[in-house]
């Protein structure tokens, strides 16, 4: 361990929790406000890497974006959850800064603590968001699983879904922030849950139904919205509340017609949710263009032309002139071509 140079001693009279580090983030010093927030003394932190208080509830991207900073020379400041003495978690605003003495560098944390929450974490929202995305993701295969295509058809809905979300926003200058356009994207997943209710014989049999048969099949939109529903009952927790809506109005009216003739309510025009409208647009496309056991595949091509045959029949025209825009675009061409 290196010895404390005299210009870091001031630091440790700060009344924020302060931690003295060296070069190797091997902790040579820590404060009295320190030791009062962790339960730490002094001997028993010194010389142990500045890790220890680590824990899970910092993302890992945190970190790394900590050491590029100081590894680069520069202060980093950030939000981590660390962990006192007797188990529990402490939450703080920490701003490190690099010095330079002599021919070594030096690390100094500041750490304010911030203020207690009653229950929980602090967790950045891309982290809250990647957890809906990937619960959604888990329910939804669940629900299909008998389906061996389905977990891909899934995933290209949603990204898809999401990019015609974002297009359609701007192009209409609808003013949606991140926050709605991840609830279309990763609710869309969800949209055909309710086909875990249908029996397998109907569900893929090739060819025309018979009429009761497609009253069956007809019948997974209310199914899905049923079990959203419940899940919605059980889970009863804000976080998740906003993309079960979405969720559910998706569910419910991704085969509902701009011109009234889809189902299960044969809605109009806007009466039919936005989300609804644009991922009926994508899931048909996927549809269209990918192979199944009891379907042939189209060409995207031809896929393209139906949708704009149905401009105003089936779909929505602005979601549909977003749509056709976004897929002359360059990129869009390359991946769904
Ligand atoms: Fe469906």
């Amino acid at each position: 361990m290196d010895t404390l140079p005299a210009m870091l001693i001031p630091f440790l009279k700060l009344a924020d929790a302060v931690m003295l580090t060296d070069s190797q983030h091997q902790i040579i010093a820590v404060n009295a406000a320190y030791e009062k927030i962790t339960g730490y003394t002094q001997q028993e932190v010194v010389n142990q890497k500045a890790s220890i208080v680590r824990t899970s509830y910092t993302p890992r991207t945190t970190h790394e974006h900590m050491k590029r900073s100081l590894a680069s020379g520069k202060a980093w400041s950030g939000v981590f959850t660390n962990r006192r003495r007797d188990e529990s978690l402490w939450h703080s605003s920490i701003t490190i800064t690099p010095f330079e003495i002599g021919q070594a560098t030096y690390y100094v944390g500041v750490f304010r603590e911030l203020e207690q929450l009653r229950s929980g974490y602090y967790l950045p929202e891309e982290r809250i968001s990647k957890l809906q995305s990937s619960m959604l993701k888990v329910l939804a295969i669940s629900c299909e699983i008998r389906d061996p295509g389905i977990e891909e058809h899934l995933v290209r809905v949603r990204e898809l879904t999401r990019r015609l979300t974002v297009y359609h926003n701007n192009r209409l200058q609808l003013g949606w922030n991140l926050e709605k356009i991840n609830q279309i994207a990763n609710a869309s997943i969800l949209h055909d849950i309710g086909k875990s209710g249908i029996p397998e014989g109907i569900l893929y049999k090739p060819g025309q139904l018979a009429y009761y048969e497609r009253q069956i099949v007809e019948m997974h939109t209310q199914i899905g919205a049923d079990i959203i529903e419940k899940i919605y009952m059980e889970f009863n927790d804000e976080l998740l509340a906003n993309e079960l809506t979405t969720g559910k109005n998706i569910i419910m009216y991704h085969h509902e017609k701009w011109d009234g003739s889809g189902y299960p309510q044969r809605l109009c025009e806007e009466e039919i949710p936005i989300e609804a409208r644009i991922v009926s647009v994508v899931d048909v496309f996927d549809a269209l263009t990918s192979a199944r056991p009891y379907k042939e595949k189209w060409t995207a091509e031809r896929a393209i032309s139906f949708i704009r045959e149905q401009r105003g029949k089936h779909f929505d025209p602005a979601v549909v002139d977003s749509f056709l825009e976004l897929l002359q675009h360059a990129e869009a061409e390359q991946q769904y071509q």
